[in-house]
């Protein structure tokens, strides 16, 4: 196992590092045998609650003792939760299997502490390869609020077997992929990597437009509402509405540059609530600026939001 740095930032009021720093420790003590034996503990789960011993024994192809031997690492590691009827990989285990991915492709130099801290995610600061800051980003859907869960309720309605490991991997993919589809028309985090319920993107040195005083940083609020409103029609335009937008999700640097964050729950414009999700979100902004004495009606924003298309499928329609 390559040797990757963890380095502690200012902004790890988290103490995010010691869970990573303890992970890469683990990590870098792990046999290849340890982490076949995760693996098949992965791959059985979709079929268990908890993976019997037997069944982790015939799929793995090792003799019994050797298998006990590797559980009882794993255990200490504390990458798997071991109950009566077996054992299942915690999030601490799923953290390693994916970060073993990245660190095998080359992909990660260093790990620094916790960035900010989501309900449903860990955010770490990371330095690449090849010298950039990014972020790595671990899905840990069903963590906590399980009504939160319905946030994604459109995109896992048909899958039966729904466990927090399949969940969290569902979201990042979904994360991912929405990145790519936006990536670089929308202001939107750069994809750049994504495994099980990890994904690696660009970074925006900058905080939550919630937490900033734009008349301090000296930007002009009206000039960055309707930033905002474009990067909302822009991503109209591409098929996405954000479903989560607010102060929360939009990052601005002390330059006046932003980004839009935290795209899983995404809803596509065909979607029958549409018109509802894209209300929402513009009602979020809207009133977050009435604090800057922006005062604009949110039907004529979704007009204008929404104009365009109409227009455009007007042209095709008569050619
Ligand atoms: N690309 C990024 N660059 C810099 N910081 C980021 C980036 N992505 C996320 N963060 C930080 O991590 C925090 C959580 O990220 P995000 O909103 O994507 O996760 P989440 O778990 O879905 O959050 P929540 O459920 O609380 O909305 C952000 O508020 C921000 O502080
Ligand atoms: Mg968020």
């Amino acid at each position: 196992m390559k040797f990757i740095l963890c380095y502690v930032t200012k902004t790890d009021s988290h103490g995010g590092a010691n869970i990573i720093k303890k992970l890469l420790e683990y990590l870098k003590q792990t046999h290849p045998d340890d982490l076949k034996v995760l693996r098949t503990i992965e791959l059985l789960m979709r079929y268990h609650e908890w993976v019997p011993v037997d069944e982790i024994v015939r799929k793995v192809k090792m003799d019994e003792k050797d298998v006990l031997y590797r559980l009882k690492r794993l255990n200490k590691f504390e990458f798997v939760n071991r109950s009566r009827y077996g054992y299942r990989l915690s999030f601490g285990g799923y953290d390693a299997l994916a970060m073993n991915a990245f660190i095998k492709k080359g992909l990660i130099k260093a790990i620094g502490g916790k960035l900010g801290v989501g309900k449903e995610g860990d955010v770490y600061n990371i330095l690449l390869e090849d010298g950039r800051e990014a972020v790595l980003k671990f899905h840990k859907h069903g963590r906590t609020c399980f009504t939160r869960g319905k946030r994604y309720r459109d995109y896992i309605v048909d899958k039966r077997h729904i466990s927090w490991l399949y969940t969290s991997r569902l979201t990042a993919e979904r994360e991912f992929e929405i990145l790519n589809e936006l990536f670089p028309i929308v202001k939107v985090p750069e994809p750049i990597e994504q495994n099980r319920h990890a994904i690696i993107m660009g970074k925006i040195c900058g905080d939550e437009l919630k937490r900033v005083d734009l008349e301090e940083l000296g930007v002009d609020a009206n000039k960055l509402f309707w930033d905002i409103i474009e990067e909302i029609k822009k991503s109209y335009e591409l098929g996405y509405i954000h479903g989560d937008l607010s102060e929360f999700n939009i990052l601005i640097d002390e330059n006046g540059n932003f980004v839009i964050i935290d795209w899983p729950q995404a809803v596509n414009t065909c979607h029958p609530d549409a018109e509802f999700y894209l209300k929402r979100d513009i009602g979020n902004v809207v009133r977050y600026f009435k604090k800057y004495k922006i005062k604009e009606d949110v039907d004529k924003l979704y007009e204008y939001v929404t104009n365009k298309n109409k227009n455009e499928e007007d042209k095709n329609e008569w050619g």
